[in-house]
């Protein structure tokens, strides 16, 4: 989801006071807690905006991505529309941390796209001290069996501009399928990128039995 949905200069509203201690089944409620070996996944909190502006701002992180909030009061803003967008159900959006470790080091986005979640998009930043260290692979793999088996998605789609060849890469690793190329599709720096569709499909997933393995890889320059 390199087109982010949030906007925070559309975002005009003063958010009410969220009760963070809130942990539900019902994921609208609240995203419940997930550990993996190495990494966790919780619910964003106000206090996260200093650490992913930190992070998610520089360059490297940002460069296909739509442009994250510019300030700390911006990425507050960013995770109050996280939680109403969470609890119209329409969106959602996990802190990525290290476990045992509560500083939110990156985010996986999950919206929507049909009314009801048949087919969903995501997306992901990690801060770049955190890449290729494996946060990204076993954070996406938990991710994916949330969609599957909690949030009912039957397909998961990502877009990654062309010239992301890091995303790409990520993407194949974790099994995603390159189904198309959206032309013109994203709008970054005054400029229309090209944009691949990658795909997880529930199917193959579960024929799987768990997490895909990389279908193949081109090198991007
Ligand atoms: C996308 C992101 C979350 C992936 O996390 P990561 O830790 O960098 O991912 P990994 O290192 O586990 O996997 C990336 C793979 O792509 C490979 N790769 C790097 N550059 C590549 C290129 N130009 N072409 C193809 N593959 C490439 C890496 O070697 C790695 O594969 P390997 O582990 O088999 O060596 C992270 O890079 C990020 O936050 N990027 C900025 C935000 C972004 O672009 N989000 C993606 C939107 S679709």
């Amino acid at each position: 989801m390199e087109k982010m949905p949030y906007r925070e200069a559309l975002d005009m509203r003063v958010s009410p006071a969220f009760d963070e201690s809130v942990v539900s089944t019902d994921w609208r409620s609240g995203l419940p807690a997930l550990a993996g070996q190495m990494v966790a996944l919780r619910d964003l909190r106000a206090s996260d905006a200093a650490s992913l502006f930190a992070l998610l701002t520089t360059e490297e992180v940002s460069r296909f991505i739509s442009p994250p909030p510019t300030t700390v009061e911006g990425f507050e803003k960013f995770i109050a529309w996280a939680h109403r967008q969470r609890q119209a159900g329409q969106y959602l959006c996990f802190a990525v941390t290290l476990k045992g470790f509560d500083t939110a080091i990156g985010i996986f986005q999950v919206r929507d796209l049909s009314s009801g979640l048949d087919t969903a998009e995501w997306g992901f930043a990690i801060g770049s001290p955190f890449w290729g260290t494996g946060v990204f692979e076993e954070a996406a793999h938990m991710v994916i069996k949330f969609a599957f088996d909690t949030l009912g998605v039957r397909r998961l789609e990502a877009r990654a501009a062309v010239q992301n060849g890091r995303g790409h890469g990520a993407l194949i690793k974790i099994g995603a399928v390159q189904e198309a190329v959206l032309r013109k599709s994203f709008a970054k720096n005054g400029r229309y990128l090209d944009q691949v569709l990658f795909t997880i499909l529930e199917r193959d997933w579960r024929e799987a039995g768990g997490p895909l393995k990389e279908v193949r890889r081109a090198h991007i320059h």
